[in-house]
């Protein structure tokens, strides 16, 4: 099969968990007999730098041109202590989930039996946890108009906003995703407050009855927190808005035991994305020592999601789960007194994968 990728390192620690998803990609593609070929692009604070926008149109170009696209992070602490900033590295991410239609955001939550005891929580809640966060990507108040400030500053506003057919295929989305799994819909909302929460109760409450054989509840979005972290096994899809899903999913991370281990899908309209759901970790960037595994299971993702080929996923997590039983792990995650580079530990899933 031919595989055209476009590639966007960002910021931070982006370009180094990148390049060794990217071994990654191009040692299972030798394996199979695929033919790589892939481009890169800026984008984020060093797409700033270079030209002034975050998100660039060439780098659209190479995106809606490409079969999928390999992300790492944006971000930058320069911006971050600067509130009259016009423009913002995270605005390039917004700007490419738009302009892509990246409406849906899947966020699996897992656990690998070798990090359990890195989990914050009790073994017994998390061990064998397993579910799947459906994030809502570009709508709600992340694209909300009007924004902004009033003339003498003191006052700011973000709007939120959902139409009917945002919350349907989204919705639609999380059945058909539950209809492979354990068959068990949780629509999160806030339908006791916000009136949007109630288009997005009233809109599931209709889809729901397409979908007999699977159950639905309905919880609102604090009591989720809560239960996420007192009883994880209990959820398999949870389907929700923008915000309520950037949020819930942080806070899910903590089960896997580390926020380095979380990839995401981004799906829509044109081409999808694939990402670690962390940032671009400023402090660790060139130190060559952050954890690769979140971008390198994206590309697990890639795989099964973009190009529909299970068997190359599979072997991808399979490495994964080794490199983690031979303890060649990110100090993240490093349990004993060794810890192994942002670099190792591609080189030696790469080795795996080679050798398998
Ligand atoms: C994420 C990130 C982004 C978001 C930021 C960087 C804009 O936190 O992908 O979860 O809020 O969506
Ligand atoms: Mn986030």
């Amino acid at each position: 099969m031919k595989l055209n990728i476009a590639v966007l390192p960002g910021d931070g620690i982006g370009p180094e968990i990148v390049a060794q998803a990217l071994e990654v990609t191009k040692a299972v593609c030798k394996k199979f007999n695929h033919e790589l070929t892939y481009k890169e692009a800026w984008v984020g604070a060093v797409a700033i730098d270079k030209t002034g926008n975050p998100y660039p149109p060439e780098t659209h170009e190479l995106c809606m041109a490409s079969d999928a696209v390999l992300f790492g992070a944006i971000g930058d602490p320069k911006y971050d202590n600067d509130p009259s900033a016009k423009v913002r590295p995270e605005q390039g991410l917004l700007k490419m989930r738009k302009d892509l239609g990246l409406y849906a955001n899947l966020r699996p939550i897992s656990t690998f039996p070798s990090l359990i005891h890195k989990s914050p929580l009790r073994a017994d809640l998390v061990e064998n946890a397993d579910f799947m966060c459906l994030r809502e990507l570009t709508g709600g108040l992340y694209f909300g108009r009007p924004q902004g400030r009033s003339e003498d500053g003191n006052t700011a506003y973000d709007t939120c906003v959902y139409t009917r057919e945002e919350v349907e295929r989204i919705v639609r989305l999380a059945y058909k995703l539950a209809e492979q799994r354990r068959k068990k819909v949780t629509v999160v909302d806030k339908a006791n407050v916000l009136c949007t929460s109630r288009l997005w109760r009233q809109v599931a409450q209709e889809i729901e009855k397409e979908f007999p054989h699977i159950e639905t509840e309905y919880m609102f979005v604090d009591n989720v927190a809560m239960q996420i972290i007192q009883w994880p096994k209990r959820f398999d899809v949870l389907v929700t808005e923008n915000l309520f899903g950037d949020i819930l999913t942080d806070e899910a991370s903590v089960i896997t035991g580390s926020l380095g281990m979380l990839p995401s899908a981004s799906i829509g309209v044109h081409t999808s994305v694939f990402e670690p759901i962390h940032g671009s970790y400023p402090q660790a960037a060139g130190k060559n020592i952050a954890n690769p595994l979140a971008t390198i299971l994206s590309v697990a993702l890639m795989f099964e999601y973009a190009f529909d080929l299970k068997e190359e996923g599979a072997l991808i997590r399979k490495a994964v789960d080794a490199s983690m039983d031979a303890q060649v792990v990110t100090e993240d995650i490093a349990s004993g007194e060794k810890a192994y580079s942002t670099s190792e530990v591609g080189k030696w899933i790469v080795d795996f994968i080679e050798n398998t």
